[in-house]
């Protein structure tokens, strides 16, 4: 009788979630399954496309290893169940759906556009917006969805189909 583990289960990607061009792109070895248990997240580099790769509770999710608020590298961040949060500005963003699930500390645009302030502690008031073409650019950077790549798993190998054009 075998003893060996059964294959992780893959997570399903949200609706309209698709990373540009992945529905038709070629899967590329991405790592050993061994190499992500549940709970794990990794950083897989293709050229220069880096894929966060997260077990979830859900199964195995691909997206870009970018927070979709400034682009910091979400593998170095933590992950709780599906929840992703990034090291930079404690953004989560909720790996099931694609959707922020608690916005980054320095405010901006949801992805919707609806606006939401820096962050301030309850029962602090407010912290004034100083002016100035960094605290605009905050004010104006959007909060992007996830967008994910679809996964495989062969053999031992789990797979990511990464656009090559
Ligand atoms: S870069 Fe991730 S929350 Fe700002």
């Amino acid at each position: 009788m075998s003893t060996r583990a059964p294959s992780p289960v893959v997570a399903p990607i949200p609706d309209g979630l698709m990373a540009i061009g992945a529905a038709t792109a070629p899967y590329a070895s991405a790592l050993a399954v061994e190499d992500l248990p549940a709970g794990a997240m990794r950083r897989v580099t293709f050229g220069d496309l880096d894929v966060l790769l997260a077990y979830t509770a859900n199964g195995i999710a691909a997206v870009d290893d970018r927070c979709p608020h400034m682009s910091a590298p979400l593998s170095i961040g933590y992950l709780e169940d599906c929840v992703v949060g990034c090291p930079l500005h404690d953004g989560r963003f909720d790996l099931a759906t694609g959707d922020v699930e608690r916005m980054p500390t320095t405010g901006g645009l949801l992805p919707d556009g609806t606006y939401v302030p820096v962050w301030t502690p309850e029962g602090k008031d407010p912290k004034p917006d100083p002016p100035g073409l960094k605290a605009e650019a905050r004010r104006f950077t959007r909060v992007r969805r996830l967008r994910y790549y679809p996964v495989r798993i062969v053999g031992d190998t789990i797979e990511v189909a990464i656009p090559t054009g």
